[in-house]
């Protein structure tokens, strides 16, 4: 890799899915981008995170070459099962709305990205700790953002025409927004997921999503023989006060059906996480000459699957608006991005709070919310128009909303 320069087009602070795709998506472009991730490699291709692509995320993946891996071993999927109270619920994707959806960790997609930057030669420099992103206020094309890091033992600065923050709810970019420029919206859920990793095949073809009194449970998978499976558990859960007979045992009352016809594969547990749940958004999503994308903009709960799929479809509206104004000088794109991205993101945002709450038990809620989301499935039972909108939600909206 060349010595990463002092000057560049985009700074992009963080080198995560969002972070790298956007890099990715401005090179074909011909627009150049330094690329500073706090954190190891090894780290930032290890993170377990949700694994559902829907078709504009493969379709992106694809414009890139990032695709060989994922078409060799992604996992298309038609459908989604709800189990709610014993009842078995499909939602066929495919049929209701002619798309489908692949799985494909986050994790593998990350290395591919990462693995093609690196083979161009590309800037990409891992344990690059950002520690300030200032000199944003002001327009696009009339001065510069400075973005001081510390690698290898030495500070450096970037100054670059635009900053890109794709760092993360807890990164640095969003706080270079002064407080009354921005306006948060958030929610915490009084819930964790505890999240494991088996060899065990898949139970099911379809990712099982499950309502029981004991709370909320997801099957999914990462290939033919690994199981990726979460159950509800009370915020502060220490994974390790789980043995794995005991997680198995949850699994299997959550996901049971009233007619006896679902088994559980079990399996050997490889890896035990707790994630807390949160909804958030920051608007607007850009300050000057920072544009933020991805996570360090907004959270989603995983229920929906819509995080990464969200950072994708901000950074494929980023990369275009960029890309026009450095081809042309035109900002209107620019200008539009934050309300071009936000109507998605609301959508996102929306779906997940929707999920989430239909399937989880709150321990703080009354018997009125339970009834609420158990006359919320039965609709998506009886209705075909109720569940393509749930399917069309889930593998991802093509409307300009
Ligand atoms: C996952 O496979 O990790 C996964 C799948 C669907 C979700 C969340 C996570 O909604």
């Amino acid at each position: 890799m060349s010595p990463a320069p002092d000057r560049t087009t985009v700074a992009i602070v963080g080198g995560g899915p969002a972070g790298l795709l956007l890099s990715h998506l401005l090179r074909k472009r011909g627009v150049d981008s330094v690329v500073l991730e706090s954190r190891p490699r090894e780290r930032v291709e290890s993170r377990q995170r949700a694994g559902i692509l829907e078709h504009g995320t493969v379709d992106a993946l694809r414009e890139v070459g990032a695709d060989a891996r994922m078409d060799e071993r992604g996992l298309p999927h038609d459908g989604f099962a709800f189990h709610a109270h014993g009842e078995r619920i499909g939602v066929d994707m495919a049929a209701l709305t002619g798309k489908a959806v692949m799985i494909w960790a986050q994790t593998e997609v990350v290395k591919d990205l990462i693995a093609l930057r690196l083979e161009q030669g590309e800037p990409l420099l891992f344990e690059a700790e950002v520690l300030s992103v200032s000199e944003v206020d002001g327009a696009v094309g009339d001065g510069a953002g400075l973005v001081r890091y510390r690698h290898g033992g030495a500070e450096h600065e970037l100054r670059a025409d635009v900053v890109v923050g794709t760092d993360g709810f807890h990164g640095v970019a969003r706080r270079a927004v002064p407080d009354e420029a921005v306006r948060t919206y958030e929610r915490v859920y009084p819930f964790s997921w505890l999240g494991i990793l088996a060899d065990a095949p898949p139970s099911s073809d379809e990712l099982v999503y499950a309502r029981h009194d004991r709370g909320f449970a997801l099957l999914s998978m990462r290939s033919p023989s690994v199981t990726r499976a979460y159950i509800q558990v009370p915020n502060g859960t220490d994974p390790s006060s789980w043995s794995d007979d005991a997680i198995w045992d949850e699994l299997e009352a959550r996901t049971a059906l009233a007619d006896g016809s679902f088994t559980l594969n079990r399996g050997t547990i490889t890896d035990k996480s707790v994630t807390p749940m949160r909804s958030f958004v920051a608007e607007p999503m850009r300050h000057g000459r920072l544009f933020l994308a991805g996570d360090a903009a907004h959270i989603v709960p995983p229920t929906g699957a819509k995080g990464l799929n969200l950072a994708v479809a901000d950074v494929r509206v980023l990369a275009e608006a960029l890309a026009t104004w450095h081809d042309t000088g035109a900002q209107e794109l620019l200008d539009a991005y934050s309300d071009t991205a936000l109507r998605r993101v609301w959508r996102g945002e929306h779906f997940s709070w929707t999920m989430t709450t239909m399937l989880h038990r709150d321990p703080d809620a009354d018997p009125f919310d339970d009834r609420l989301a158990l006359s919320h499935l039965r609709l998506i039972a009886q209705s075909e128009s109720y569940r393509r909108s749930i399917a069309e939600n889930y593998r991802g909206l093509e409307l300009d909303l």
